[in-house]
Parts: structure tokens; C-alpha cells; sequence
């Protein structure tokens, strides 16, 4: 049963963190579904890449990020980066009195929904690949799916240069994807921040006949639910207020973040994580 919310409650920010700037992508996806919210977005773009880092550090990275969003005053956290969501989320979950969500079970429901034949890819880095995440997700819900992973790291500079329709992205595209194509998959998971910024190509890639799953939209569905139950709703009429910070100088996150969001308007603050 939901509680009963005052409206300062309600009209606190979803709070969003990423590695860096890929998030934006599933602030986009939150704008899209939830246009009255108000959204509070750290990206940690100091210290990006998280997806070739180990386990461990990762973890330390999430809780830094988690409480500095918590500080912010959130009403929920959305884990944007696949990579946390893929080692860390148990953990964040355990630790943090708040609603949490991640890239990996609504990925995994919206795989399931999509699929006919069971032949399932995931793509991601190289973090989340070796994780297993999507696959153990995608066994909970049905135990004969044939899970065919790949990690895909030259993604995530070839979508930071705004390569989305280039040449070379389709040649790696191609490279990577060749085994998912061997294989038959009718249903692929972008597991990814960065990847559906490359959609095309890998549309191109793997066939238009098999369906791609962009984990942040369907995380941006779930974190929908989740607060109509909760209700938590932001019900106010005013303009909904997007904060970002990053932990680096923001000119880049500020110039391709406008690009992203298509909002000349965007304020990026950079902070220190103490
Ligand atoms: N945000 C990361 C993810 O979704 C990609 C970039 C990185 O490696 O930090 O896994």
C-alpha cells in the first residue's frame, strides 16, 4: 500500500546518475514519459569509463554517486549506467533507504515481451557483459532462452564523437554483431547508456527484422509505475526545473547534452564528490 505523500514529496526531482553523459539518453526517455517531473542528473565524467573498470571500484563509484544524489533531496534513483546497474544495484538497494531502479530487470521484461523465438542478444560493456546481468535476468523469466552476449566497448567513443550514422560505426557494428546474426536472435538488449545513440547502424547490422530493446526507455516505463503506486506523481502545473552536474568541467557535457536534449538552455554545475 502506498503512503500518503505530502506534495513537497511529490514535486522533489527523480534523481539520475551515469558514468558520464550517456544517461541523457534515459533523462530523454523520463522527459518523454514523465514531461512533469523535475529531474536531478549527476554524471560522473571525471572518472568515466566505469564499463572497464573492476567490480569493486565500480561499486565504490555507485555509492558516492547514489548519496550525492540523496543529498540532493530525491525522491527516487534511477541507475542510468548499465554497468552499475549490472554490478552494483543489490548493493545500492541494500544500502540506501529510497526506490532504486535499474537498467537490468526492465531491459530484461521488455526482452521477454518482444521475443518469439527465445533467441536473445545483449549487448554491453565489458563490465556488464561479464557480469552476466541481462543473461541471469532474462533465465529468471524463462529458463529455455538462448542468451547470446557480446561485449561492444568501441560503442561508447564512436557515440561520444557523434558517429551515429558513420562509415566506421557501421564496420564495427558489423564486426561485433556478426555472431548475434549467425545465431538467429529476433530480439536485442542495447545495454547500454551510449548504444541507442547508434541505433542505425546496429538496426542496419543485425537485420530490421529483429526488434531492439533500449533499457532506458523501458526503465523510464517502470520508474512511471512505480511512482503512480507509490503515489509520488509530481501533480504540480509548474515548468518541471532539469539540474545537471558532472564531476569534471561541464563545456563538453553541456555542448552534446544541449545536442541530446535538444534544449539550448541546459545548467551544468560541476561538483567534487567529497
Ligand atoms: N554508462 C556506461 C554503461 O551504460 C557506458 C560508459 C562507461 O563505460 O562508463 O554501461
Amino acid at each position: 500500500m502506498s503512503r500518503a505523500w505530502s506534495i513537497s514529496q511529490k514535486q522533489k526531482s527523480i534523481g539520475v546518475f551515469d558514468s558520464g553523459i550517456g544517461g541523457l539518453t534515459v533523462v530523454h526517455a523520463l522527459m518523454q514519459h514523465l514531461p512533469s517531473e523535475n529531474i536531478t542528473y549527476f554524471g560522473d565524467t571525471a572518472r568515466v569509463p566505469y564499463g572497464s573498470k573492476s567490480a569493486e571500484v565500480v561499486r565504490e563509484y555507485a555509492f558516492e554517486d547514489t548519496r550525492f544524489l540523496m543529498q540532493q533531496g530525491v525522491k527516487i534513483v534511477v541507475v542510468a549506467c548499465n554497468t552499475v546497474s549490472a554490478v552494483a544495484i543489490d548493493d545500492l538497494k541494500a544500502q540506501f533507504d529510497i526506490p532504486i531502479i535499474g537498467m537490468i530487470d526492465p531491459g530484461a521484461d521488455a526482452a521477454q515481451r518482444a521475443t518469439k523465438s527465445g533467441r536473445i542478444g545483449v549487448i554491453g560493456t565489458l563490465a556488464t557483459i561479464a557480469s552476466e546481468s541481462y543473461a541471469r535476468a532474462l533465465h529468471q523469466r524463462e529458463k529455455s532462452y538462448e542468451v547470446i552476449s557480446k561485449p561492444c566497448p568501441l560503442f561508447v567513443p564512436l557515440a561520444e564523437e557523434g558517429w551515429t550514422d558513420h562509415p566506421v560505426s557501421q564496420m564495427v557494428a558489423d564486426e561485433y554483431l556478426s555472431e548475434l546474426r549467425q545465431n538467429e536472435i529476433d530480439t536485442l538488449i542495447l545495454g547500454c547508456t551510449h548504444y541507442p545513440i547508434l541505433r542505425r547502424v546496429i538496426q542496419r547490422s543485425v537485420g530490421e527484422d529483429v526488434t531492439l530493446i533500449d533499457s532506458g526507455e523501458a526503465a523510464a516505463r517502470e520508474v512511471e509505475q512505480l511512482l503512480r503506486e507509490e503515489d509520488l506523481l509530481n501533480t504540480s502545473s509548474d515548468q518541471p526545473n532539469y539540474s545537471f552536474f558532472v564531476s569534471d568541467v561541464p563545456q563538453k557535457f553541456k555542448q552534446l547534452g544541449q545536442i541530446f536534449l535538444n534544449r539550448p538552455d541546459l545548467r551544468v554545475t560541476k561538483v567534487h564528490l567529497a
